[in-house]
């Protein structure tokens, strides 16, 4: 063993992690991010070259990695309750005298922010992160380790001596407004569904099996609650300060109160101050300060005796509706927007609510002049929730959803079991055009960086860009005059497009923005059928066979090429020299040797991940199937393989083979 670079590897750790404490914890960095980067890269070289000093703690773990293993369930060692809610300063009055009446001694209340994200709990042990464990049903929870690491505001080590051996300590994983924001913009882009708020957004991360994807969403976490045996004081208060020294991130704002009005007092002050803060939050909690008297309070089955949460109100304000608009996406997709005289709602000024659609405006029974009541829950988008129908003087025109485009005019249709209505006119309405090559040029898709909604507008204005394929016939030329150009801008435009030229078949099939074929569909019809000839040659039938396509995208991508114009923008690109068939290196890993075989994944796996195990089946000819039945050849299995499963294997004679034994099959 080699001392010296084990030593340098610890102290590159221990360097590491203060680093990520002053940027994070205290958002007080002392070094600059490139000075960062390059440690880091130090580090992991280190690691890389000595996987004898492999540690899941250290702090180039917390990029995660794409292992997709279920979680596992771990029962609390002590079980997480939660609190009884409260929604008026009088139940909080009675809360207070409840417990004054109940203890009858002095007593303080701390009072904190609700942060409203996802609870979860951190269980130390000689000084470094065991495991963190989701609320789950308070009794047990999901073992969510490897997505926890991930957080650079939660330390993986803590630095400070006199830490006790073990500990647990609780608090909330949020996910920044900011953070939100970004995310919500990136999916809308890529026609993924959107987060309705920051909560939603958080507890859809952490749950998710890549920690790789959860490392990109930039999570935060307060923590709020220490747990054990050893308390470094009898005040809940102190050990919240007690556990900030050890490197944990607290809220700042919290208060001991030794009365009712300076609870009042921190709840008015927070019910504004907390639109200003970078997190959300629904409320305040109070908490019985002393250990000793939240021991005499008890517990009830479901929540503590010692604490109760306020809640603030969801905030609402009446305003005019002016009038409704109607917007076009990229599918043709209409969506109905009210227009409202602006009005001063959770902190910002808003003028714009969603209608979403046909049916909502039908049921609010909305006339134009109407007082409307906006609502901004957690939601980004405020909403219209109800109409003040008393404050209807002189009734105002019915809105009736319109007929025809806003843009081009077309009559609008309808598909049966939709709720929206949609544009038919993919031709020449403008937003439906611009949208798609908006599309092409997105980061999963053809990633022309330097090219935004912005520049698209600008070309597709100029009649310069009517279609994608007309990007491969921009010149610098053309570019430069524009307003806000330049040359040098222009040169980077025309390199990024040119650059394009490279991106593989399988991310220009996704470009293509054929309906429901996404990101994964285009990966799986690439591996499959190899090249765009074969894709726009296959039936009906032949697509349906090829494993996860439905009849929806089968019948989708039929339509697709039965237009000549599709064909021809397909030639075109072909003729701008993008890839059209997969590379040769990804079908190198390709073989028959499964061919014809069907074969279920079941379990969780250490060697590579379920989506790679699918992929590699895929490349050599196998079919990968979701249930057990008399066509399955065999059954992958990793550890924990379903109960459910193994004995329908048994039943059916069905071989299992272990992920050692499947990859020495193609070997
Ligand atoms: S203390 C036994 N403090 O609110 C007391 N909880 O409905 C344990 N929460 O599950 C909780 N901010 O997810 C506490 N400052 C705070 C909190 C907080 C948010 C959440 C937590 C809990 C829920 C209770």
């Amino acid at each position: 063993m080699d001392n010296n670079t084990l030593l340098k590897i610890k102290q590159l750790r221990a360097e590491l992690e203060e680093h990520n404490y002053n940027y994070y914890v205290k958002s007080s960095p002392t070094i600059s991010d490139f000075e960062f980067d390059k440690k880091m890269k130090e580090l992991q070289d280190l690691e890389k070259s000595n996987p004898e000093f492999f540690d899941p703690n250290s702090p180039t773990q917390r990029v995660g990695n794409d292992i997709n293993k279920a979680f596992k369930q771990v029962k609390h060692i002590y079980p997480m309750l939660s609190l009884g809610n409260t929604y008026s300063k009088e139940e909080v009055s009675e809360f207070y005298n409840r417990i004054s009446k109940t203890l009858n001694e002095p007593f303080e209340i701390v009072c904190e922010l609700k942060f409203d994200g996802t609870s979860v709990s951190l269980i130390y042990e000689n000084g470094e992160l065991l495991r963190a464990v989701t609320r789950g049903d308070g009794e047990k929870g999901d073992d969510i380790t490897d997505n926890i690491r991930t957080i650079r505001s939660i330390p993986l080590r803590l630095q400070k001596q006199n830490i006790p051996d073990f500990f647990e300590i609780r608090g909330e994983i949020l996910m920044p407004w900011n953070v939100f924001e970004r995310l919500n913009k990136e999916r809308e882009k890529d026609e993924e569904p959107l987060f309705a708020n920051p909560r939603n957004a958080t507890s859809g991360t952490i749950k998710l099996q890549n920690s790789a994807e959860v490392a990109k969403r930039n999570l935060d976490a307060y923590l709020y609650y220490l747990l054990g045996e050893d308390m470094p004081s009898d005040s809940h208060y102190q050990n919240l300060q007690t556990i900030k020294q050890w490197g944990f991130k607290v809220s700042e704002e919290i208060a001991k109160c030794k009365n009712l009005n300076e609870i009042f007092d921190f709840i008015d002050k927070w019910d504004i101050e907390r639109k200003k803060l970078p997190v959300a939050t629904d409320g305040i909690v109070l908490k019985v300060d002393s250990l000793k008297q939240q021991q005499m309070l008890g517990l009830t089955s479901k929540s503590p005796r010692w604490a109760i949460a306020y809640k603030f109100q969801a905030e609402q304000a009446e305003t005019r509706l002016n009038s409704v608009s109607y917007q076009v996406g990229r599918t043709g997709a209409i969506t109905p927007v009210a227009n409202l005289d602006p009005v001063l709602l959770s902190g910002t000024i808003v003028k714009r609510a969603s209608l979403h659609n046909a049916d909502i405006i039908k049921d609010l029974d909305l006339h134009i002049g109407d007082m409307v009541y906006v609502e901004k829950g957690g939601e980004i988008i405020p909403k219209i929730v109800g109409v003040n129908k008393d404050a209807r003087i002189l009734i105002g025109e019915k809105i009736d959803f319109i007929k025809r485009c806003p843009e081009c005019g077309t009559p609008l249709i309808r598909k049966e079991g939709e709720a929206a209505h949609y544009c038919p006119n993919e031709d020449t309405c403008a937003p439906q055009i611009k949208g798609k090559i908006e599309h092409f040029i997105s980061r999963k898709a053809m990633a022309i960086e330097s090219l935004g909604e912005e520049t698209i507008n600008l070309l597709y204005n100029q009649n310069l860009v009517k279609n994608c394929a007309d990007l491969y016939k921009l010149t610098e030329e053309n570019i430069a005059p524009l307003e806000r150009m330049g040359e040098k801008s222009a040169q980077k435009i025309i390199t990024n497009i040119q650059k394009s030229k490279n991106v593989p078949f399988e991310r220009v099939l996704f470009a293509l923005g054929i309906r429901y074929v996404g990101e994964t569909v285009a990966k799986k019809l690439a591996y499959s059928l190899h090249n765009i000839d074969a894709l726009e040659n296959a039936s009906f039938e032949e697509l349906k066979n090829i494993d996860e396509i439905g009849e929806k995208i089968a019948e989708s991508i039929v339509n697709f090429f039965k237009e000549e114009k599709n064909k021809q923008l397909v030639n075109d690109l072909k003729q701008a020299g993008l890839k059209f068939a997969i590379d040769e290196k990804t079908l190198q890993n390709k073989t028959d040797k499964l061919n014809g075989k069907t074969i279920v994944i079941s379990g969780t796996f250490s060697l590579h991940s379920r989506e790679e195990y699918k992929e590699i089946i895929v490349n050599n000819g196998g079919k990968n199937t979701s249930s057990i039945s008399s066509k399955t050849d065999f059954i992958l299995a990793g550890e924990n393989m379903g109960p459910s499963k193994l004995q329908k294997a048994q039943e059916l004679s069905i071989k299992i083979l272990s992920e050692e034994e499947f990859l020495s099959l193609l070997k």
